[in-house]
């Protein structure tokens, strides 16, 4: 059941994002398989969830589930550039509480999860932790009604183990991005793909023999660059911690301290987690043409104001492209204002990825449901669900690509368990 508040850029839009719902929904079997177990026993029904997760197509199968399970859902995005505004038309079509638009500014941001709050929801679903936060900030009230939360992204967890490591996390919460099934899989490939879809759209240009420069070796960034190497670019990894720097350059990409790659990229993507990554002495190093973006949640990794001072003029190209003309008379490209390219500029992940990580969403919030009906609760801290869980998922997803695996024989278990066998 839906609650029926809205705030969409255009209703008029719904059609359009009701055949983008339908393409999503044939490529996400695993989540259609829970779907069909949960609209018959209706896990969530009594209860209340409020979500904070890029309003796109896949998270429209995701809604779309959690309201045929039985649960009663209040939405927002967790990107002011990320919202796919026909998806939100044809979810507020339907009668969901939904609360997002493309372009909205920083107060709307927070209008909209406020708005999401006002059905009082005993569930948090987040992407980046701006829910969990605004919860724990500004309604304290919510807190003793609220089972558990669940967190989407690495930079979100890295946030939540923060202030539970303070004793600041008020409810306890499943970091699915902690999921192998997860962030082996979305972090690497996902990212990989629709971060250079991003690109592509933004810029039309090539990729090959290009110098492609990626700050952060983690799971995003090596999933950016492996993908950029394979379409011919010369990629660069820019790193901070040696082992990801070593793994990096083991893996094919040349490794340097970004003072040194901001002069020779002709391409920079930013997928660190952190701020200023690239600062104004970057850009004044930069060479004429060079194209910037970031696919970390937040927009901080590439430092607008610094650029801004040493800006002369600038304009908008082409869609989520804005041309800067430095004072050193030298053009440089940012693409979706630095904020996450990949969802901005293009669709965010492909759904066939986003299958997995949404079917740890609904597993992890069917966690806390199972927990809060035995009348107990999950300790306070940030949780992972069971390595089962995901060679479940796992499963069901190499079933429905038509893939089929060995199993250890008994001969091969015993020996498995048995220490003493060895030379
Ligand atoms: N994060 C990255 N890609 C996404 C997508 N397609 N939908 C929702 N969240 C995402």
């Amino acid at each position: 059941m839906a609650t029926g508040n809205f705030k969409v850029k255009d209703i008029s839009l719904a059609k359009q994002g009701k055949m983008k719902i339908e393409w999503a929904e044939s490529r996400m079997p695993v989540l259609a398989a829970l779907r069909a177990k949960y609209k018959i026993t209706k896990p969530f029904k009594g209860y209340k969830l409020a979500g904070c997760l890029h309003v796109t197509k896949e998270t429209a199968v995701l809604i779309r589930t959690f309201i045929d399970a039985g649960a009663q859902v209040s939405w927002s995005g967790c990107n002011p550039l990320s919202t796919q505004d026909d998806v939100a038309a044809a979810l507020a079509a339907e009668g969901v509480s939904i609360y997002a638009w493309h372009g909205m500014n920083t107060k709307e941001f927070y209008w909209c999860i406020d708005r999401t709050l006002d059905f009082k929801p005993q569930l948090t679903l987040d992407d980046g932790a701006d829910l969990i936060f605004t919860v724990h900030n500004k309604y304290e009230n919510l807190i003793p009604e609220i089972i558990g939360g669940t967190e989407e992204t690495t930079t979100g967890v890295h946030r939540l183990r923060k202030m539970a490591e303070k004793g600041a996390l008020k409810y306890p919460v499943f970091a699915v991005n902690d999921m192998i099934t997860k962030w082996d899989f979305d972090n690497v490939y996902g990212t990989g793909q629709s971060t250079l879809d991003g690109i592509l759209r933004a810029t039309s240009v090539l990729l090959a023999g290009k110098n492609f420069v990626v700050a952060g070796y983690g799971h995003c960034g090596s999933g950016v660059a492996n993908r950029a190497k394979g379409m011919g670019a010369n990629t660069v990894a820019a790193e901070v911690k040696p082992t990801a720097a070593l793994k990096a350059t083991l893996e094919g990409h040349k490794v340097m301290k970004m003072d040194d790659a901001a002069k020779i990229g002709d391409i920079f993507v930013t997928a660190t987690g952190v701020k200023d990554v690239i600062v104004g002495r970057h850009f004044n190093s930069m060479k004429e043409g060079a194209i910037i973006c970031n696919t970390g949640h937040y927009d901080c990794e590439i430092n607008l104001g610094e650029l801004e001072k040493i800006t002369k003029s600038k304009r908008t190209i082409r869609p989520n492209c804005e041309e800067y003309t430095l004072k050193n008379g030298r053009k440089i490209y940012i693409l979706a204002q630095g904020r996450l390219v990949n969802l901005s500029a293009a669709e965010g992940h492909p759904s066939e990825v986003m299958d997995m990580s949404f079917a740890n969403q609904l597993n992890a919030q069917l966690a806390l449901v199972k927990m809060h009906k035995t009348g107990k609760k999950y300790s306070l801290g940030v949780h992972k669900l069971p390595d089962e869980m995901d060679q479940e998922i796992a499963g069901v997803k190499l079933t429905t690509m038509g893939l089929k695996i060995d199993k250890l024989t008994k001969e091969q278990i015993t020996y498995n368990d048995d220490f003493t066998a060895g030379t």
